[in-house]
């Protein structure tokens, strides 16, 4: 090589690390930050983003930390609060969408805060729309303008499917998810946790009157693969009966936590395992706009989708999708029509990530 080409190579290689340097900067993406307390007064548990921007970020931290302070002066007696949001970025605007429900004096309040952000130029842009509603969570209904698109009740066998999973819930979210499947007359599979069931028998109730399917997601959401088969029953067992308890019928499905199986947890646990083909990262991303392009890019006959029906930013990912899926002709139903329809036969001890 001569001495020239030499510098060429060179300079080369430098433009193509720079590139990738920038690349690298541009693609940084947001960082999902947790703040919890518990004490005998209070109860906090608050998630919010991390834009690695001075500008964007004092004033998120701003929000939350005047958030926090409010809710902790005002309260008298034990009370919860909740924060999360959903975010997106256009043109340089970066939109934050914060939900807070708080419990004070017995009531029930949810708030949303949307903060438009112009990184670019000033703070001066921020913008504050306030919703603020004395509800029961329980019975949360939101309000949204539906299409006129509309799933049949009846499934024809020769359209495409797709069944939706929610998991880890129920919690203060989960209403307002069953509300939209609802509106849109479509069913999915809720996997509940039995450590959350009591207090939340009546989103049950209503998952169950909405035509939902009702899984097993274990009792403690605990990592079963090193569990021996005595706790591993107790786990699915414990979490059946409570169903039971609540609308008289046992669950047919269970997803184990984490989606984590092993030899021994399939011996053990005597139904149908249920895992996913399609991980929306909601849990990750907190961004409805990434969840709702991660199932639309891949989707296909037969997928069983993972969501979680605990984050504000999956609730608005379900209004976005639903519609969606309807239009692109997926009929969207619960994990066992799904199988139902496919003809496939679930066999206990099995494992299943999508249909056919
Ligand atoms: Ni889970």
């Amino acid at each position: 090589m001569g001495e020239s080409m030499k510098k060429i190579f060179i300079i080369v290689i430098i433009v193509i690390t720079m590139l990738l340097l920038v690349s690298i900067l541009n693609n940084k993406d947001i960082i999902n930050k947790k703040y919890y307390v518990n004490n005998d007064k209070y109860f906090i548990l608050v998630d919010y983003p991390c834009f690695n921007d001075k500008n964007i970020d004092n004033h998120i931290n701003d929000y939350v930390n005047n958030t926090i302070n409010e809710f902790k002066y005002k309260v008298d007696t034990y009370s919860y609060m909740y924060l999360d949001y959903d975010y997106s970025i256009n043109n340089n605007v970066v939109e934050v969408i914060f939900y807070k429900y708080f419990n004070i004096n017995n009531k029930v309040n949810i708030d949303s805060i949307v903060f438009n952000i112009n990184n670019k130029v000033n703070i001066d842009s921020i913008v504050f729309n306030i919703n603020n509603n004395n509800i029961d969570i329980k019975e949360v209904s939101i309000t949204t303008n539906y299409s006129n698109i509309y799933q049949n009740d009846i499934i024809d066998t020769n359209k495409k499917m797709v069944a939706l999973t929610f998991d880890d819930g129920p919690n203060y979210n989960t209403s307002k998810i069953l509300e939209i499947l609802n509106k849109y007359n479509v069913s999915a599979t809720f996997f509940v946790l039995g450590s959350k069931i009591s207090g939340n028998e009546k989103i049950l109730e209503k998952m169950d009157k909405y035509g939902m399917e009702i899984g097993n997601h274990t009792y403690s959401h605990k990592l079963m693969t090193k569990m021996d088969n005595e706790h591993i029953i107790k786990e699915v067992k414990d979490t059946n009966e409570l169903i039971y308890n609540v609308i008289g019928r046992y669950p047919k499905v269970v997803r184990p936590s984490y989606g984590s199986f092993n030899k021994k947890i399939k011996e053990s646990i005597n139904m149908p395992i249920i895992i996913w083909n399609i991980d929306t990262l909601d849990w990750k991303s907190h961004n409805s706009t990434k969840i709702v392009s991660r199932i639309m890019n891949k989707v296909s006959d037969g997928d069983i989708i993972l969501m979680h029906d605990i984050y504000s930013a999956t609730v608005k990912a379900v209004d976005i999708v639903v519609p969606k899926l309807i239009s692109e002709g997926y009929q969207i139903v619960s994990v066992s029509e799904l199988f139902y329809y496919k003809n496939i036969e679930l066999e206990n001890g099995e494992v299943y990530g999508k249909a056919g």
